[in-house]
């Protein structure tokens, strides 16, 4: 197939956030994952040396906390100073601890380098608590909330830039739901308190691609708003944790932009597409195992509605299906770079996430490999691409670093057993190489000592404009060329 792009055409140039992360109070994202002050691995805050290892090699350049559904019950008042007292969390019916709260988290993201998003609780919580969240991390010393800092032993302020209000809000199963006619007039009640303490923040609120949900946020709460918060998991697995073989995965590649072309729709059709852009902060292709949990049937035990969750933890069902369609999503986003301008990959830490944590180590699953190969070898400029003969099991983005003359093409072969070949018609020159994952099957996975996805390189020699390179079956490519 023919891949052609233009050098002197940007597209736009992709805001670094598309490669974000996600962690929630689930499982073992946080206690037992990132933060595990018992174990030798850690640091004396508790964060796990190794875990944060991998986090900057991936240069995660913004990390959403702390929820998810358990942030629709949080108080954030409980997570912070010398005597934190243990609550039950009634999203995920476990008694969460409280000894990681807001100001762990913003020692994780500055050990990472990472800008911190916080997402509120808009479900039990009002405007008030949420705007003295803003209060504790931004205000520099005045009023109850930043003199609690200081005190907690923070006495500069965090200066969180990004907030959500907000997760979900729309579903039956979040924690204090709420209508589409709620929504909106909440929405704005809260921004406005929130940004009356910190002009500078950006903020964000929960939807989806209802378009009455949609109309009332937009409508109240419009011109308050930085961004919209989109989620999608494409494999529905809460109740049951079969995940699709990869033939069926890659059927969801097939329209993976579907809610940011709606989005991007209704923005428009309130004339705010220059003033909102699309924060993408859920993503992955598998949905999280959590089966009977946003239930109020009577007589569940734990067995049917707390253990189960152990199940995402199973290393071998993050293939190269994964990786895949991770990277189409990754395309997707940069093609849209004009108005997606944050997303988070949902987890980053166990459960689906691309990271797992066990006693003695890590294991870097298959989607870690696509964040190390976008976030390290493709440029910030993405380039005006087209197909002129279109071959369907590939999926191609052409990139430009700014400044240098240095080129990167990403190209997906989605085929389960064929290489497939692409000719990059690029008018530039300099030496070319190629780097890959694939794995031995469309089924490979890494787990504890076993490492069957991992990053290839090959050299070319000199590139010329058309050049053929195979891709392997399965696989997620980085074709760069660079001028010495
Ligand atoms: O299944 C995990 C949940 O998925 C997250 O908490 C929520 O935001 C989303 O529905």
């Amino acid at each position: 197939m023919r891949f052609k792009a233009d050098s002197n055409r940007v597209r736009a140039v992709r805001d670094e956030k598309i490669f974000g992360h996600f962690i929630e109070h689930f499982h073992r994202q946080i206690y037992g994952g990132v933060y595990d002050p018992g174990n030798s691995l850690s640091d004396k805050d508790g964060l796990r040396e190794d875990v944060l290892e991998a986090m900057r090699n991936i240069h995660v350049p913004i990390l959403r906390w702390p929820g998810g559904c358990f942030v629709s019950s949080y108080n954030w008042k409980k997570g912070v100073g010398e005597n934190r007292v243990p609550v039950f969390d009634k999203a995920w019916r476990v008694e969460e601890p409280n000894t990681f709260g807001t100001d762990e988290y913003i020692a994780l993201c500055r050990k990472i380098g990472c800008e911190p998003y916080i997402c509120t609780n808009a479900g039990t919580a009002n405007a008030e608590e949420m705007s003295d969240w803003v209060e504790y991390c931004n205000l520099s010393d005045e009023g109850e909330w930043a003199r609690l800092r200081a005190l907690n032993g923070h006495p500069s302020a965090y200066r969180v830039r990004y907030w959500s209000i907000g997760n979900e809000n729309y579903g039956h199963w979040e924690i204090g739901a709420k209508t589409a006619e709620e929504w909106g007039p909440l929405v704005r009640e809260s921004a406005k308190m929130m940004k009356h303490v910190d002009p500078s923040i950006e903020l964000s609120a929960a939807a989806l691609t209802d378009v009455d949900w949609n109309v009332s946020l937009l409508k109240y709460a419009g011109k308050y708003l930085d961004w919209i918060s989109i989620h999608e998991y494409w494999d529905h697995l809460a109740e049951t944790n079969a995940c699709s073989p990869y033939d069926k995965v890659m059927e969801y590649t097939e329209d993976v932009g579907h809610s940011i072309r709606k989005i991007r729709g209704l923005l428009e059709a309130f004339g705010l597409e220059k003033n909102i852009r699309i924060a993408f902060d859920e993503w992955n292709v598998r949905g999280w195992y959590h089966p009977n949990v946003h239930t109020i049937r009577q007589g569940l035990t734990k067995e049917e509605y707390l253990y189960p969750r152990d199940r995402n933890d199973d290393n071998s069902l993050y293939t190269m299906a994964d990786a895949v369609f991770s990277a189409c999503f990754l395309n997707e986003l940069l093609r849209n770079a004009d108005i997606v301008g944050m997303a988070a990959f949902a987890p980053i830490v166990n459960t689906r996430g691309c990271i797992f944590t066990y006693d003695k180590g890590i294991v870097l699953r298959s989607t870690y490999h696509v964040f190390d190969l976008y976030t390290n070898r493709l440029g910030e400029e993405v380039l005006d691409a087209w197909y002129p003969d279109p071959d369907p099991a590939i999926d191609a983005v052409a990139t430009a670093f700014s400044g240098k003359k240095r080129w990167a093409v990403a190209a997906v072969n989605k085929d389960s057993s064929s290489m497939r070949k692409i000719a990059v018609d690029l008018d530039v020159v300099g030496d070319v190489k190629m780097a890959w994952i694939s794995g031995s099957s469309p089924d490979s996975f890494n787990d504890i000592g076993r490492n069957d996805v991992k990053i290839m390189e090959k050299g070319y020699g000199r590139f010329s404009k058309g050049m053929e390179f195979s891709l392997p079956a399965h696989s997620v490519c980085i074709i760069e060329i660079a001028e010495r």
